[in-house]
């Protein structure tokens, strides 16, 4: 073993000593248990669970033609770009994972990459300070997007071949120069995100009427410069959007806005097919994403973590216990995210260890069953709570044995809310996702240090953890979920519901979830957590925040009789669809 990570990890052990001495009591979750009767949404011929109803429709009609679910999952990737533009893109990124009916499985990472302009200083104010005004509210913050090169490499390598990508273009361009429905989500998105995009009048004219007012549920929504830059995608190719008038317009907008992005940064963005991060929990297979997102490494190491303990017996007798143990592997693994992982191309990501039993089992050795860790306080201040689902998610399964867990991203709702004029398409501000500086906190708390620093050509580290669970080899469960630091403890708890609680889909989706990321030292829990669980975790040292529900699990379980989808009853709009 590396002695430096060694040492690096014995000293947040060391960091990480219990204070408090009392004892957890609890009594069954009440909440959690009732939701335990939902079934879930039944098909035969193949599923897709998305965020908005009119994209996940889309991918159905894909898989009915005859596509497969990469088909059917580039469609819904195109289509969310138009129907759910608050997290939907072609000017973000995202991951994609893949389980290949012939056995394999394999990931396409399409995180945006900092323009050659950036460098560890961009995102300090004069005093060397983190600055979010610059990582989260500037066009500095804009990542070169990804979501069409990786969309297209997907389709060209994994697609059945039946359709072209100008076939599965269409129905998000008629979406786009038809117009649609406002959606309730959409529309109550808008104003918390009028400061956003109402500083650009590109953006203002696409969301906001002539007087100034939101659009509201059922107004029609016509993207008619969106449906142009799609067209000339689709007719030609990914690359028409990386060069040519459409790369002009991007980083003619991103500069005229203060950023740095340049036509140069966009010609050599290359989406890239990676080799998926993978473990085992009690006899499953656990497939997830690599770096540049830590959520498959930390997810891994979380279960690996847990697999120690008969979670499910422990759950069953005091439930305040195994949430404790849950919190307490959360912290470590969070922990070693952000000291150890950034972009696998600049940095070297200590995979084979932290995705170890052994290395599991060492951190299992310190937890005490009873009593919190106190994480040191390293950089205390305040952290800003996440805005919304910023993010989205998507799964989608075929007849033939393929799926796919998709989780793309602007960051914030509407990204930076810079559409680049004349084109459409909504930037984002996902650099704020790099640590703009040593252990200062980004938008989601999360920190980091060198491994994660902001540099030229670099994928700022991620949370998405779109995951496909195996069981003898085959996909059993296809989940993800927006909710930034929330996303990678939102994927484990839908794993150890369905694993160690024997949940259905659709309540291991419902159930509620706690959340608690190494710093701040705290842990979220949703409404639904028993009141007398709260004082038991309080009583054993935790510091308890409530925290409203805003993550949002679109999954699918393989169950050997049927696809059983879930959409996540957190959020409106989201629809499981099959056939
Ligand atoms: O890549 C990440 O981890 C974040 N940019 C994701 C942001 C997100 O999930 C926002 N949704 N609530």
């Amino acid at each position: 073993m590396n002695p430096k990570i060694f040492a690096l990890r014995a000293l947040i052990c060391c960091s990480l000593l219990a204070i408090l001495v009392l004892p957890l009591i609890a009594r069954a979750d009440e909440r959690a248990d009732a939701i335990a009767s939902t079934q879930g949404v039944v098909a035969h011929g193949g599923m897709v669970v998305a965020q908005e109803a009119r994209a996940a429709q889309i991918g159905v009609d894909i898989l009915k033609k005859g596509g497969n679910a990469i088909d059917a999952a580039v469609a819904v990737g195109f289509a969310l770009a138009v129907s759910y533009p608050r997290a939907g893109n072609i000017g973000g990124g995202g991951f994609m994972v893949v389980h290949l009916a012939g056995g394999n499985d394999t990931s396409i990472d399409y995180r945006e990459t900092a323009p050659a302009g950036i460098g560890a200083n961009s995102f300090l104010d004069d005093s060397g300070n983190a600055d979010p005004a610059k990582s989260r509210d500037s066009a500095l913050a804009i990542g070169v997007p990804g979501t069409v090169a990786g969309l297209a490499l997907a389709e060209q390598k994994y697609g059945s071949g039946k359709f072209s990508l100008a076939d599965l273009m269409a129905p998000a361009i008629a979406l786009a120069r038809d117009g649609i429905a406002v959606s309730d989500d959409t529309a109550d998105s808008l104003p918390n995100a009028r400061a956003r995009l109402s500083r650009w009048p590109a953006s203002a004219k696409i969301f906001f009427k002539a007087d100034g007012n939101a659009l509201v549920a059922g107004d029609r929504l016509v993207q008619s410069d969106l449906a142009d830059s799609l067209e000339t995608i689709a007719r030609g190719g990914p690359r028409a959007f990386y060069e040519g008038p459409i790369a002009e317009k991007i980083a003619a907008a991103a500069q005229a806005a203060g950023g740095v992005m340049t036509v140069d940064d966009l010609t050599s963005y290359q989406a890239i097919e990676r080799t998926p991060v993978r473990g085992t929990y009690r006899g499953y297979e656990v497939v997830s994403m690599a770096p540049p997102s830590s959520g498959g490494v930390e997810l891994i190491e979380m279960l690996n973590i847990l697999e120690g303990y008969d979670l499910g017996g422990i759950a069953r007798a005091n439930k305040a216990q195994a949430l404790h143990l849950m919190i307490e592997a959360m912290k470590r693994a969070y922990a070693d995210r952000a000291l150890f992982l950034g972009d696998p191309d600049r940095v070297a990501n200590p995979l084979a260890l932290l995705t170890s039993k052994t290395y599991a089992a060492g951190w299992r050795a310190g937890i005490d069953p009873l009593r919190a860790t106190a994480a040191v306080d390293i950089r205390p201040g305040a952290v800003a709570q996440p805005e919304g689902r910023n993010t989205t998610h998507f799964s989608v399964v075929d007849g033939l044995g393929n799926a796919v867990a998709n989780t793309y991203t602007l960051n914030f709702s509407y990204g930076v809310g810079l559409v680049a004029e004349g084109t459409g398409i909504l930037l984002n501000n996902e650099l704020d996702d790099f640590a703009a500086k040593a252990y200062a906190p980004n938008a989601y708390g999360l920190v980091g240090a060198d491994a994660n620093a902001p540099g030229p050509g670099k994928r700022p580290l991620s949370s998405m953890t779109p995951t496909i669970l195996l069981r003898d080899g085959k996909p059993f469960v296809v989940t993800g979920s927006p909710g930034g630091s929330r996303i990678t403890t939102t994927v484990l708890q839908i794993i150890l519901n369905v694993i160690d609680r024997g949940m259905d889909i659709a309540a291991a989706v419902a159930a509620p979830r706690i959340h608690e990321q190494w710093m701040p030292d705290q842990v979220y829990v949703e409404p639904g957590i028993a009141d007398d669980i709260v004082a038991a975790l309080e009583a054993g040292g935790d510091k308890v925040v409530p925290q409203r529900p805003f993550t949002s699990a679109n999954s699918i379980m393989i169950t050997p009789d049927a696809f059983v989808g879930a959409a996540d009853p957190r959020t409106r709009g989201a629809l499981a669809v099959g056939f």
